[in-house]
């Protein structure tokens, strides 16, 4: 569309109720808000609908924003806000200061400044079960290079199901303290994390810059008695200790934290100007001496059999240590082989999250509805009787695909004993972790006679198109495409996502809001969006709730945005199997967006199934892409339509070309590296991740882009293609020796 899209547009196709259908159905509290007109309304009515309104809305941010506890449907949200703008409307002179319509769709983290952290904060893998274990011990030790038999010591400690934080000390003294965030930007919660009588302002004897991270939680006993005050001062209550404890950290007024009883378990760090130890046991000991609580059952394990043996003895504790954990957290003891071993892009290689088992909880299953993805994956979602499951209530819940339902694998062998789903059956669902509720098995004794099997749709249910399972594919996609609404709207959400374009004011509810009143139909849209507002500013204002400054606000984010680094933009553009690492591969490899454009055009001038030449060769040879990525890249710049709507994104950007890696001094930086043969001293990922940590790239295939072959022995056709190119080769020793590790 762009084009011609103005603000007068009538809404388009009635998407967003339709999609919503189901939600309507199960608020009728929401049916009750419309209940008067607005036009009908008196003074006093109006009066009691905007302090209702107020309440409602700032009750529905809060849930939003602690995210696993959304309370109401984004439609019965906007349609919360429309009556509100529109009562506003009638009785400007009503609007009531801590009304919603001055406000962004309450931007929790507005209110605080950001704090980029010198030192990324991580996330863990997770294990699920023993077999895990023994597999993240194994891959250590080839890694490594390491004999089964040579020792190689392990921590366990209790994972806190709790919130991360990074305390920054100098000279002893606190004087930042931040909330993960995304890992490299957090929230400015130094004020609140002062409050924390675990939390020593001044520390003595430790290194004269340090960095603390751990977990800040509630105590199930603080959470209850909190939980009981809020509700007889009528104020908000929480599902869990979790969502507590991060609702009182993140409070913008200090002392509402201060009277809020969090407590914080110290496990890690970030920035040091001297080691803590030489072993994630010395470190934590160090810790506990400087004055930080250490969890006292953290156990230093021997082997896989200790580290298991710890994990059961933590399990059995869990309901009485008065706090809620939710695994086992395993560090690789020796820090020196932690640095070996190095991280991923979010995660450690030498720690492991091993999960205790999921809670479970009985219920029936009311409805099965059908979501359409950004990538028109269409996937059922189980609408449940709400039950409580290990805390939290659970209402909606994944059933995967057909397949699942249907009660058989991707390969038809049974699951569940071949069990369907049934509409209307009981069905048991749990939670592992933060991750979406899912369902497990299906009780045949309740099963209603008469009740049919479920039938899964093929065609689209948003735009009607045919909806097609591919070979080899465990999911049915909608074939609509861009004219999907549901592809379209899915897409620009992961457009503004947080990896994305992460545009402050920005998120998914305000994309399906102008969505719906058709102001933004594709990513282009966005930074046109004002231009073509220009005076509608007004007609923003009296919108949604959108105030002058908070329409000013999200122009200026959206400005701001322009500058995008080219990895963000891969990502942004939500192409099929290119996720955020693959992303950054990408925008390594080509460095700007005309070389990444230019390789891409080029390769789809190919006739389908015939890629070849020499652009089709380099991108295979980028380590971590292989066909599949690839022809997934390629079908999206081969299908004019998207290719248009990417060229007119591109258009209004300034895209920023990949940063030259770091350790610009070493001699590799910069170069493609590929390592072929056995090598002897380390293993092949060891030498792959020392090589990119001094910038270099490396790839899976020889070609005329490669700088340096690095062959062991039993080198075949790599070796020889290098010859044949002229690419320096060198063995293992030179390798070293060029590293400075000879
Ligand atoms: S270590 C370098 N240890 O779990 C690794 N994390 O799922 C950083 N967590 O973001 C984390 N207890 O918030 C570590 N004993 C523990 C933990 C722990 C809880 C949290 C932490 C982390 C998340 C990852």
């Amino acid at each position: 569309m762009p084009v011609g899209v103005t603000l007068d547009a009538a809404p388009p196709a009635p998407y967003h109720l339709r999609k919503k259908a189901w939600q309507r159905r199960r608020e009728p509290d929401m049916a009750a808000t419309a209940q008067t007109p607005v036009d009908e309304l008196d003074e006093a009515g109006a009066r009691a609908e905007l302090e209702r309104l107020a309440a409602a809305i700032a009750a529905a941010d809060e849930a939003y924003h602690r995210r696993d506890a959304p309370e109401i449907s984004d439609a019965a949200y906007d349609a919360l806000k429309a009556r509100n703008a529109a009562i506003e409307a009638r009785f400007a002179h009503l609007a009531r200061a801590d009304g919603p319509s001055g406000r962004v769709g309450a931007a929790p983290a507005e209110g605080f400044g950001k704090l980029r952290h010198a030192q990324r904060m991580l996330s863990l893998d997770n294990a699920f079960s023993d077999s895990d274990v023994a597999d993240f011990v194994a891959g250590i030790r080839r890694f490594l290079s390491l004999d089964a038999d040579a020792p190689l010591a392990f921590t366990a400690e209790p994972k806190i199901d709790g919130l991360s934080l990074s305390l920054r000390y100098e000279a002893g003294r606190l004087v930042q303290a931040a909330t993960r965030g995304d890992g490299t930007t957090g929230e400015d919660v130094t004020a609140n994390a002062r409050t924390i009588r675990d939390i020593p302002a001044v520390i003595e004897g430790a290194p004269e810059v340090l960095e603390v991270r751990g977990e800040v939680y509630m105590s199930h006993a603080d959470f209850a008695a909190l939980n009981a005050r809020q509700a007889e001062a009528g104020g908000k209550t929480f599902a869990n200790p979790r969502n507590a404890a991060a609702g009182s950290l993140r409070q913008l007024d200090a002392s509402v934290t201060a009277a809020r009883p969090l407590r914080f378990f110290a496990y890690s760090w970030g920035t040091l100007s001297a080691p803590l130890g030489a072993t994630q046991t010395e470190a934590l000991a160090r810790l506990s001496q400087l004055g930080f609580p250490v969890n006292p059952l953290t156990r230093l394990c021997p082997d896989t059999a200790a580290m298991l043996a710890a994990w059961a003895e933590i399990e059995q504790r869990r309901a009485t240590l008065g706090y809620d954990i939710d695994g086992v957290v395993y560090k690789l003891d020796d820090l020196a082989l932690q640095a070996r071993l190095g991280v991923r892009s979010t995660t450690p290689r030498w720690a492991l999250a091993h999960k205790f088992p999921a809670e479970l909880a009985w219920t029936r299953l009311e409805a099965i509805d059908i979501q359409v993805g950004r990538t028109g994956a269409l996937s059922p979602v189980a609408r449940l009787q709400p039950v409580t499951v290990g805390g939290v209530v659970v209402s909606n819940a994944t059933l995967h695909n057909e397949d699942y339902i249907a009660g058989r694998d991707s390969r038809g062998a049974p699951i569940r004993d071949g069990k369907d789903i049934r509409v209307g059956d009981w069905v048991q669902v749990y939670r592992a972790g933060d991750v979406i509720p899912k369902v497990a098995d299906v009780d045949l004794s309740k099963r209603k006679d008469g009740s049919q099997p479920y039938e899964f749709p093929s065609k689209c249910p948003e735009c009607g198109s045919d909806a097609v399972r591919e070979p080899g594919d465990s999911v049915r996609r909608c074939t609509g495409g861009l004219i999907c609404p549901a592809q379209a709207v899915e897409r620009l959400k992961h457009f503004v996502s947080r990896a994305a374009f992460d545009i402050e004011g920005l998120g998914a509810r305000q994309v399906e809001a102008f969505w719906r009143d058709g102001w933004i139909r594709e990513p282009a849209d966005i930074f046109t969006l004002e231009e073509r507002f220009g005076s509608g500013l007004q007609q923003l204002k009296n919108r949604e709730g959108w105030g002058e400054k908070s329409a000013a606000n999200l122009f200026a984010a959206i400005s701001e945005r322009r500058r995008i680094p080219l990895a963000r933009l891969i990502f942004a553009l939500g192409i099929r199997h290119v996720g955020e690492v693959a992303a950054r591969l990408l925008a390594r490899h080509y460095g700007g967006w005309p070389a990444f454009e230019a390789a891409m055009t080029a390769i789809a001038e190919a006739p389908v199934g015939a890629e070849s030449g020499p652009e089709w060769d380099d991108l295979l040879s980028v380590d971590g892409v292989g066909p599949v990525l690839a022809a997934s890249l390629v079908a999206t710049f081969r299908n004019p339509a998207e290719r248009a709507s990417i060229d007119r994104l591109v258009a209004l950007l300034d895209v920023q070309p990949e940063a030259a890696p770091v350790a610009a001094a070493s001699p590799v930086a910069g170069k493609t590296i590929v390592f072929t043969g056995t090598l002897e001293r380390m293993s092949r990922a060891e030498a792959k991740a020392r090589a990119e940590a001094l910038g270099a790239k490396v790839a899976g295939s020889v070609s005329a882009k490669t700088d340096l072959v690095v062959a062991g022995p039993g080198a075949g056709s790599k070796a020889k293609k290098a010859a044949e190119l002229g690419v320096r080769t060198i063995d293992e020793d030179g390798w070293l020796s060029l590293i400075g590790a000879g």
